[in-house]
């Protein structure tokens, strides 16, 4: 199966399963909005849980906020977001169709490392054990010549992003003779600035209505209250106020199912530092957040950081960390240091303060900030695609399993009587109503077992807990483990304990305490 067609499985696997419709469906849906279902909404307030308490619980120096999606106008031209949140958009005559010109070159650049990477296959193939990969990246015309107008193509890319020049976009995707996939023609129009804030009107037109935004991203509401955060909860420097809410962005390359998203949720963090201390604590928060992801054991190989060229209107240092995604390596989190740029510009433009007195040096300053900012559908989306899996059973059938951390699974376990009768849907049904004050449990009893734990599997949950003919004069209790499909008999009373054992975030954050 190529990644593509995993991709489109995985898709549409999260619909058929309950976790992700698209927006607005009996309406043909709505580009790059989506909804949750009954398992995705769990398996995201469990991300969300997983990253709040790891911040919020494990840091006695982080603090919780819910600031609102609408903020006063004036914060988005203090933040930059209105002079500078825009993306280099180009159309092409022939389909009408709209692309980033930042993304159409990328895409040509990806194509040239999948070219190069195709030739040092074919030649391993041709040379068997004799091949030496390192010599033949060094000497072949055909790698040698690809990689050097590779090179060239994003030097001359990285610069031109850097400097903001348009008509060098354009003429890059000029000379590189990309095309537009919908029409094939080269028929390209001016690259241009596009805005990615969506706005609204707040008040009545009556009233002189006034033109407010939905937030691009969270972190200004942590901005414009740090210091009613510092005061009211005597917060001492270095320390961080966690947020988790939606964002919106105009997006014009929405694709990847909920990778890009117009609407959708971010979990940020800043942490205010003194200045001069700030690359220091980007390097602690970048091995932070990294053990973060890792812990969650989808394999430390998949993930790796990706440093920006080009850097942000705020940022003096960015870093992302990348997951191998099906349709390659793309970023899920960014850590940036933002040095005092927006505390500064708040301060400049609403009048008021924003400084901190520093018991230990006797100063006042304007803090620095180190920022990690995650999205949680595109964690979602990560987690699914790292859980996703199809294998091949003794007897030639596939079963397709999720094989999610316990913590993050939606349904903890699954009760099961064996047969619809003599006393088994009532002892399980018992069984439920015990467990269900500490984990999302449920209860089956319809079709086979064997169809019961094909069921589960696709949902990812860990334990099935059978009732059987021997439960009402043993009080055991048949559980299979998802992932090794073995089988056991345990006790009904140790029930709750083996499932906490298993499924507590307890087990996580002891591996991201570094
Ligand atoms: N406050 C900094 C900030 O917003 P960003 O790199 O633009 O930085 C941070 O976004 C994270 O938010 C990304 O790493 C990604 O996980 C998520 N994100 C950004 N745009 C998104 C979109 N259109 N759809 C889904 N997630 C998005």
């Amino acid at each position: 199966m190529t990644q593509e067609e995993l991709f489109k499985k995985l898709v549409a696997h999260c619909k058929e399963y309950g976790f992700v419709f698209p927006s607005s469906e009996i309406y043909d849906g709505l580009a790059a909005v989506y909804d949750y279902g009954q398992n995705g909404v769990e398996l995201k307030n469990n991300i969300k849980r997983y990253w709040w308490d790891s911040m919020v619980k494990l840091h006695e120096n982080i603090v919780g906020l819910d600031a609102a999606i609408f903020m006063h106008p004036r914060t988005w031209e203090a933040s930059g977001h209105l002079g500078a949140f825009n993306d280099p958009l180009i159309d092409n005559r022939d389909s009408k169709k709209r692309y980033r010109a930042d993304v159409l070159i990328e895409e040509w650049l990806a194509k040239q490392d999948e070219k190069i990477e195709k030739e040092v296959e074919k030649a391993r193939k041709r040379f068997g054990e004799a091949f030496d990969e390192a010599k033949y990246r060094e000497t072949s015309p055909r790698v040698t010549e690809t990689a050097a107008r590779r090179d060239a193509v994003h030097a001359r890319f990285a610069e031109a992003m850097n400097a903001n020049d348009l008509a060098e976009l354009r003429q890059i995707i000029l000379d590189c003779e990309i095309v537009c996939p919908v029409s094939g023609t080269r028929n390209w129009t001016e690259v241009r600035q596009f805005n990615l804030m969506f706005s609204t009107q707040i008040g009545s037109v009556a009233d002189g209505a006034n033109t407010i935004y939905l937030r691009p991203e969270t972190a200004q509401g942590i901005f414009v209250n740090f210091l009613n955060v510092q005061k009211t909860g005597r917060m001492k420097i270095p320390f961080g106020i966690a947020q988790i809410g939606k964002a919106f962005r105009n997006e014009i390359v929405a694709r990847q199912f909920i990778f890009r998203m117009r609407e959708f949720e971010q979990m940020e963090m800043q942490f205010f530092v003194r200045p001069g201390t700030e690359m220091e604590w980007w390097r602690r928060w970048r091995d932070l957040r990294m053990a973060w992801h890792c812990a969650l054991g989808f394999g430390d190989a998949n993930y790796r950081f990706h440093d920006h060229e080009k850097l942000a209107h705020y940022a003096n240092a960015a870093t992302d960390i990348e997951y191998a995604f099906p349709f390659g390596f793309k970023e899920v989190e960014g850590i940036h240091s933002r040095t005092d740029f927006d505390l500064g510009n708040h301060q400049k433009f609403s009048g008021r303060k924003m400084q901190y007195f520093d018991p230990e040096t006797g100063e006042s300053y304007v803090p620095y900030v180190v920022e990690t900012s995650i999205g949680v559908d595109r964690m979602f989306l990560q987690v699914m695609s790292a859980a996703y899996c199809e294998e091949p059973l003794d007897g030639g059938d596939v079963r397709t399993v999720l094989r999610l951390p316990a913590a993050l699974a939606p349904v903890k376990a699954a009760v099961l009587p064996l047969v619809k009768k003599d006393g088994m849907p009532e002892i399980a049904q018992r069984i439920v109503n015990d467990l269900k004050y500490d984990f999302n449990v449920v209860y089956d009893e319809k079709d086979s077992v064997g169809k019961r734990y094909r069921r589960q599997d696709a949902i990812g949950t860990p334990f099935c807990i059978t009732v059987d003919g021997d439960t009402a004069s043993d009080g055991m209790v048949t559980v299979r483990h998802r992932d090794s499909m073995q089988q056991e008999r345990v006790a009904i009373d140790r029930l709750r304990a083996m499932i906490e054992e298993e499924c507590s975030f307890r087990k996580l954050f002891r591996k991201i305490e570094l």
